[in-house]
């Protein structure tokens, strides 16, 4: 099987302020622009082109799959920017790290509501 994902619209009511939020506490390259899109490209080739809204996006769940080191850099990066975190996505363990199959997770909340995930194993465990 050879399909990739290879890019999604994220929408936004200030695609420069969600596009900056992403790359900044993931420590991603800055975005760039193409057509209407604010791009935010991530390593395994998928990019999330942001798009401005017209009123207040519906919430969406997007899940980064990082290394170790890189997980302990960008919970450092959400609690220095004084963001709250939850170990769970119903957001009833605040300030705390899961260890969902054997590895840690955690999710907090982007401009608009989009909720965001570290993890360091996919669920399920390895091989993802
Ligand atoms: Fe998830």
């Amino acid at each position: 099987m050879a399909v990739e994902l290879n890019h999604t619209i994220v929408l936004a009511r200030d695609k420069e302020q969600t596009a900056r939020h992403l790359t900044r506490l993931l420590d991603l390259p800055p975005h760039t622009t193409f057509g209407p899109f604010a791009v935010v490209q991530l390593a395994n080739g998928v990019s999330l082109d942001i798009a401005d809204d017209h009123g207040r996006p519906h919430p969406q769940h997007y899940a980064f799959l990082v290394t170790e080191d890189e997980f302990d850099a960008i919970h450092a990066r959400i609690v220095a920017a004084g963001l709250t975190y939850w170990a769970d996505p119903f957001h009833r363990r605040a300030g705390v790290v899961n260890h969902a199959d054997g590895g840690r997770g955690l999710y907090w909340l982007a401009p608009d509501d989009h909720s965001l995930e570290i993890l360091t194993v996919p669920y399920g465990g390895w091989p993802g």
